[in-house]
Order: structure tokens, then sequence, then C-alpha cells
């Protein structure tokens, strides 16, 4: 037993036997233990109601009942008492169970050996202190997993309303990001339209160049079939086809409608087209392979072209298709001071320019495709509405289509 606790060690001895009690008190209150005594069950029921008692020390048979049936009785209350049995050789059986089943802490055989009887007493305060250090100790393990738990769930929770948090920002952002999106898709749209509108609106003035978009994407078709081109590619001739000439808005109009043949100057101001088109075209990104396009449209194979002097392969398939769709219109256009050029003078023309002005590959895909047609074929009108939402507002007549002289 720890020398600390014996003057607080509680003890109750049940004997009917007043000397062996009186003896028992006298000496385990000698050694330091608050011994208390009861000479029958009865008794000890009453101190143990009324007091904390650590080890019960009982004699077997008792004028009220059995002693092992009493410590019986105790194991159940879920009280922390040791107890110990105290029985002669003929109650060895029943002690012997008892301790088996758990219920006793030891027995001792009377007659009684004083100094063994104190070493289990010792012992069992000893074990007391144990069960209980024990259970203090299981209390504290409780109470600590309590914590953890609740500080898991209290975590958990903040965790759960940040994610939360951030899955209402995240779609927030995702929302503001397709508002943004969709605005500057809008803005852009809207800036298109104006610039096709505008160059629709300046094609349908002019009687001279009048569908003139419509047939040079019909031609870039023509020849970007023969040639295999991608869909994309396609996607950007049709838009240089309307845009092409955008530039134009920004020559004057004393050059655009001169009747007589232009001078240096002149032809060096209208020359100025292309890169005023890709200033205008600027704003709009999703542009920006129509504006290569647009840019390199009067370049030439030889490379003595305008305005970056780029030869051959240099220039991109698309802007030499639409170099050649767009020499074969004005050529097979009447213009104020020439007549139209019959399908096959026309064609003639550009084969002699293959190699030099136009690319051979490009005045191939048309020849081949126009001539299959036939002279006697009529060349339609394509308009481009599907995209422009607005067409001329008339197509041009026979008349007009079939005399007109490149500028
Ligand atoms: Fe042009």
């Amino acid at each position: 037993m720890p020398h600390s606790r014996s003057d607080s060690f509680k003890l109750l001895i049940i004997d009917d036997d007043h000397e062996i009690l009186t003896f028992l008190k006298d000496s385990f209150e000698a050694e330091g233990y608050i011994v208390y005594i009861a000479s029958n069950l009865k008794e000890a029921r009453k101190c143990l109601a009324r007091q904390e008692v650590h080890v019960v020390l009982s004699d077997q048979n008792l004028p009220d009942g059995k002693g092992i049936d009493f410590l019986v009785e105790l194991s159940g209350t879920g009280v922390d008492v040791i107890s110990i049995l105290m029985t002669g050789y003929a109650d060895l059986d029943t002690a012997l169970e008892a301790i088996n089943r758990g219920k006793v802490y030891k027995f001792v055989k009377k007659p009684l050996d004083l100094i063994f009887l104190k070493q289990t007493i010792r012992r069992a305060a000893e074990y007391h202190a144990l069960l209980i250090e024990k259970r203090h100790l299981a209390m504290e393990v409780l109470r600590h997993n309590q914590l953890l738990r609740h500080q898991s769930e209290v975590q958990q929770q903040s965790l759960e309303s940040a994610q939360t948090k951030i899955r209402k920002h995240t779609q927030k952002m995702r929302w503001q990001k397709k508002q943004i999106e969709t605005l500057y898709t809008e803005i852009q749209s809207a800036y298109l339209r104006t610039v096709t509108s505008l160059c629709a609106a300046i094609e349908a003035k002019d009687r001279y160049t009048r569908g003139h978009s419509d047939r040079v994407y019909h031609y870039c078709k023509l020849i970007g079939r023969r040639l295999g081109l991608k869909k994309t590619s396609f996607e950007a001739l049709k838009l240089a086809s309307i845009l092409h000439d955008i530039g134009k808005i920004g020559i004057p109009d004393k050059i655009l409608g001169k009747e007589s043949p232009l001078t240096d100057s002149e032809m060096h101001v209208i020359q100025e087209h292309p890169k005023l088109a890709e200033t205008i075209l600027a704003p709009l990104p999703f542009l920006d392979k129509t504006r290569q396009i647009v840019l390199h449209h009067h370049e030439r194979h030889d490379g003595k072209g305008y305005p970056d002097g780029l030869k051959g392969d240099d220039i991109s398939i698309e802007a030499r298709i639409l170099a050649v769709a767009d020499a074969y219109d004005a050529m097979r256009s009447r213009r104020p001071y020439r007549k139209a050029l019959t399908k096959r003078a026309a064609l003639a023309q550009l084969k002699a320019g293959a190699g030099k002005q136009f690319c051979p590959l490009s005045v191939s895909a048309l020849s081949l495709s126009l001539e299959q047609e036939g002279e006697g074929h009529q060349e339609e009108n394509h308009p481009l509405t599907d995209f422009l939402f607005l067409s001329p507002s008339s197509p041009p007549s026979k008349k007009e289509r079939k005399s007109s002289n490149p500028k």
C-alpha cells in the first residue's frame, strides 16, 4: 500500500467475533488506516451507505448471512471496493469459486496470520489505488477523445463552410466571366456587323462594284475546294471576301471614283487600303486570320506586290486565293473606262499572270472549275446575307455584271 494514502485509506471489517474485530481494528489503525467494523451484514450495509470504503474484509459465516454472498452483492453495485474473504477450510471451495468469478480479490484463511493479512490488505490498497488511477486515466482518455471529436467536428464544419464559400465564389466568378465573355463577344459582333454593314453599304452604292464580295467568295470557294482547303480557311475567306476592301473607306472619293487612269501618286494612295483595313480590323482579335488575308490580298507571287512585298509561299494560301478571285471578278466587271472581259479573256489574263502576279495553283484551280462550267454558264450571285444580316439592296443587273473593267 502506498504510504501517502495510509492515513486516508478506509477499511471495513465484518466479523461476529468481537475480540477479533477489536484486535484487527487496533492493528490496522496502528498502520494508519481508517477502520470501520460491523458484527453482521446489516451493520455492514449501514456503514457502506454512510461511508466510502476502499477495502472490505469479511468473515464467511455471519449471523445474518454468508460473507461470500454479501461480497458478490457488493461487486454488483459498481462501487470501487476491493473484497477480501476470511474463511476456514470447510468453505474453501466456495471462496475459490468466488475468486474465480472475479467477485473477490483474495481470501485469507482462519485462524488468521496477521502478517499475511497485513500484506494482503496492503496489496489490496495498492490494487485499489491502481484501479482508481486506471479509472481516472480512462476518464481522461474519454474526455480527451470527446474534445478531439468536438474539435474535429468544429474543424469539419469550418472546412465545409469554407468549401461552400469557395464554391459560391467560384460560381460567381464563372458567372461574371461568362457575362464578360458574352459582353465582349457582343461588342465584337456589333463592331463586326458595323464594319461589314459599312462594306455592304459602300458596295451597294457603287454600281460598278455591287455584288463584288459575294462573287469573290464564290470564286474563293471554287478554288478552295479544288485545293482541299480546311473549313476554318473557308470561314476566314468568307469574311475576307466581305472585308478585303474596307480600307478604301480611308481613300478619298475623288481617287476611288476617278474614271480616268490613276496617276502614280493616286495609285500610291490606293495601295494604302490593305494597311488601313488592318488598322480597322485590329480591335477584333478573333479575326486574326482574316486580317492577315485582307492585309496581303494585293501581294504578288513574284514579290512585286504590296504592302509587304511578300513572295510565293510566304503569302498565305488564303491571301493568294483571294488575290486571284478578286482580280478575276474585277476583270469580269465593267469599269467606266473599259468593258468587262469575257470569261475566256479574263482566264487568259490570269494564266498569263500565273507565277508572276498570281499563284499558279490558284489560277489552275479557278480555270479548271470555270472551264468545266463552259462559256455560256451564267455566274450566279451568292449573297453573304447569312452573315451580314443585310444584303445589297438589289443584285447587279446582267448588263452591269457582263461588262466591267479592273482598276
Ligand atoms: Fe483590294
